[in-house]
């Protein structure tokens, strides 16, 4: 992506690639928007695509492909065992990371499921920069818990912290010291810190923190799955290390690291996943995991063709033209959005731009989720179904009581290569309108709530009857235009 100014001085993000696969979208009107939410329950997950303008809810298994990519799928050999996809897979993981050993997975969290059945215990302790939904519940599963390291600084919306997910080495030190490395069985650094608004470790950080767990002989876990957004901060953000290309940088991280996940439906631009390691003895702990839950040693669940996808998509994240567009185009939207005095996460980080809803809705409390509560009201407003990343996103205590979380964001993903510069002009229109409508936005309550990651499921409804009332002030502005 090239950052290119025009003659009369703007400056936008300019695309580096073409279009030549096209998806129809639909452009559902303000009626059916109200409609469809409320069959959805008022929750995005449950909204359907027919009903959906520009689907921001995620970047997994979203991203466009390359040609190269899809070319790539068509010389897929499906062996059940050894393959000729896996040996190419297995190089280009070897390539990017300079590792020894790869075990496929099916996705990202079917690798936190491993590491949790291999390693986690109860009254296990398992630090980390900031926990991921999936990699704790596996955690917790297994009677382990998790304690987050980043400093204050991380979870303030608006910040000039260019590292936000760095974690506090001395807190680290001191947690050590007070439960004992024994009983920590590995730390888990985030790349692209997704709950905090995708925000990145600096390479010294993580550096700092293998150190010291090498110091008292602790595992350490990368989690990979937002690496090519993390890596393009640290080249463009760390000066110690802008120097070096984005594969040196890369090296430099997975030689200091124990075990790398990913989920390949991020980090690779495809749908699959898997952990990479030098040491043979960690290999041979998780590989009987492998076969166990997810599939034989050259496949692991995966598709063949999704594996070729992978391996180009791989070589593909060390192309700085194109791991810089998702950054890009959500820096944009995040500049343009604060320019328009709407809140909004600082530092743009990478995934997506996330609305500070805190701010955007403080007249609601945390226990009427006004991350959730915002989430709907965007959707009503522009046919845009982003994610709640807030107290919807929580789980209760065992006790039942709500915990309410540290941020309410509402995650506006940004697959990278999917959306134009006009899309996203037209999503910072419709949200600024809504800002200065934000009163009219009310609360939302449970009223069927899974246990267990209740956000994918969880039913709820409105507090009042705040969405008419919304659908009404878009028509007195809009008339019956989306
Ligand atoms: N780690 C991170 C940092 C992730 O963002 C995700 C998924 C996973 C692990 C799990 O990987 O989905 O392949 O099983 N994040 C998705 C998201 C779900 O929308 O942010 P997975």
């Amino acid at each position: 992506m090239a950052n290119v100014t025009f003659f009369s001085g703007e400056t936008i993000p300019l695309e580096l690639h073409k279009v030549r696969i096209a998806q129809k979208l639909q452009f559902p009107p303000i009626r059916q928007r109200l409609q469809a939410i409320s069959e959805a329950c008022n929750n995005t997950f449950l909204l359907e695509t027919k009903d959906i303008f520009l689907d921001m809810l995620t970047d997994s298994g979203v991203n466009a492909m390359s040609d190269e990519q899809l070319s790539a799928m068509m010389r897929a050999d499906d062996s059940y065992a050894g393959s000729a996809t896996f040996t190419r897979l297995g190089d280009a993981v070897r390539h990017l990371f300079n590792t020894a050993f790869l075990l496929p997975a099916h996705q990202g969290r079917a690798c936190e499921h491993i590491l949790a059945q291999a390693y986690v215990k109860p009254g296990s302790v398992i630090p980390m920069n900031y926990h991921f939904t999936t990699a704790k519940a596996h955690i917790t599963r297994m009677g382990g818990r998790v304690e987050e390291l980043v400093y204050p600084e991380a979870l303030r919306p608006e910040s000039r912290e260019l590292f936000k997910g760095n974690i506090d080495i001395l807190r680290l030190r001191a947690l050590i010291n007070d439960v004992g490395p024994e009983n920590i069985p590995f730390i888990r650094l985030e790349a692209g810190t997704n709950l905090i608004g995708g925000q990145p470790f600096s390479l010294q950080n993580a550096l700092d923190v293998c150190a010291l767990a090498r110091a008292f002989k602790i595992r350490t876990v990368l989690d990979a799955s937002l690496w090519q957004d993390n890596l393009y901060f640290i080249k463009t953000r760390e000066e110690a290390f802008s120097h070096m290309s984005t594969k040196e940088i890369t090296h430099t991280l997975a030689a200091a690291m124990d075990i790398i996940y990913f989920s390949a439906r991020k980090l690779g631009f495809a749908r699959g996943g898997g952990m990479c390691m030098n040491n043979k003895g960690i290999y041979d702990e998780l590989k009987g995991h492998v076969t166990m839950f997810e599939g034989f040693l050259t496949y692991g669940g995966m598709s063949v063709r999704e594996m070729e996808a992978i391996a180009v998509g791989l070589e593909e994240s060390m192309d700085e033209d194109i791991i810089s567009q998702g950054p890009q185009f959500i820096a944009y939207m995040v500049g343009e959005l604060k320019k328009r005095g709407v809140p909004v996460v600082t530092p743009a980080g990478g995934l997506g731009c996330h609305l500070n809803a805190a701010k955007f809705v403080d007249h609601i409390p945390q226990t009427a989720y006004p991350a959730g509560a915002l989430t709907v009201a965007v959707y009503l407003a522009s046919g845009i179904r982003g994610m709640e990343r807030g107290t919807m996103s929580e789980q209760r205590d065992p006790d039942g009581a709500e915990r309410l979380s540290d941020m309410e964001l509402v995650r506006l993903a940004m697959p990278r290569r999917v959306f134009t510069l006009s899309q996203v002009r037209y999503a910072i229109d419709r949200i600024s309108w809504l800002h200065e409508k934000r009163r009219v936005i009310g609360g939302l309550k449970f009223v069927e709530e899974p246990a267990n990651m209740r956000f994918f499921f969880g039913k709820l409804q409105p507090l009042g009857d705040w969405e008419e009332q919304l659908a009404g002030a878009f028509e007195a502005d809009f008339g019956d235009a989306q």
